[in-house]
């Protein structure tokens, strides 16, 4: 039998053949994962974003659900999200008052994992979750989060 990921996987599998446009594909992810999801309380995606002449890039926010972050626009070399795509990994934290790294997004969450988005083997953005549970994510989270993050590298390498 299938588990409640599994069924997940394959309906969002199909929404990556539908999609008409990257932000069309990353909308549809976060808005079903969110729904999916109880303890995904916050779900979005940021992406690489070269800057002008010599300034550093950063990552930006793209599609999200949840409450209005005030980080709209990170260094790379900041929070747990310039973590997980400065070393192409992904990153669970299940404590985030416990990590240094971390930028609050909102006073609820509790835990957070990121998960890179890879276009031909080089880092072009990432999906970001936070949970108002500690702890909250589990082997099959990561497993799906990685697989949401791969559907998007691989459609921008379909597509760019
Ligand atoms: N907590 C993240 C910042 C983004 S918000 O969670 C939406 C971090 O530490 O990088």
């Amino acid at each position: 039998m299938l588990t409640n990921h599994q069924r997940l996987v394959e309906e969002l599998n199909g929404l990556a053949e539908s999609a008409e446009t990257a932000e069309d594909l990353m909308s549809r992810l976060v808005g079903r994962l969110r729904e999916q999801l109880p303890h995904f309380n916050w779900v979005g995606f940021y992406m690489i974003e070269e800057q002008p002449e010599s300034q550093e890039p950063v990552l930006a926010l793209g599609p999200y659900v949840g409450a209005e972050t005030p980080h709209k626009r990170i260094p790379l070399n900041q929070g747990i999200c310039g973590a997980a795509v400065s070393s192409g990994q992904t990153v669970v934290v299940d404590d985030v008052n416990a990590d240094p790294r971390y930028l609050a997004c909102s006073i609820e969450t509790r835990s957070e994992i990121v998960a890179p988005v890879f276009m031909k083997g080089k880092v072009v953005g990432e999906l970001d979750i936070d949970s108002h549970t500690a702890a909250a994510f589990t082997d099959a989270d990561r497993k799906l989060v990685e697989h949401c993050a791969a559907l998007v590298g691989s459609y921008l390498e379909r597509t760019s």
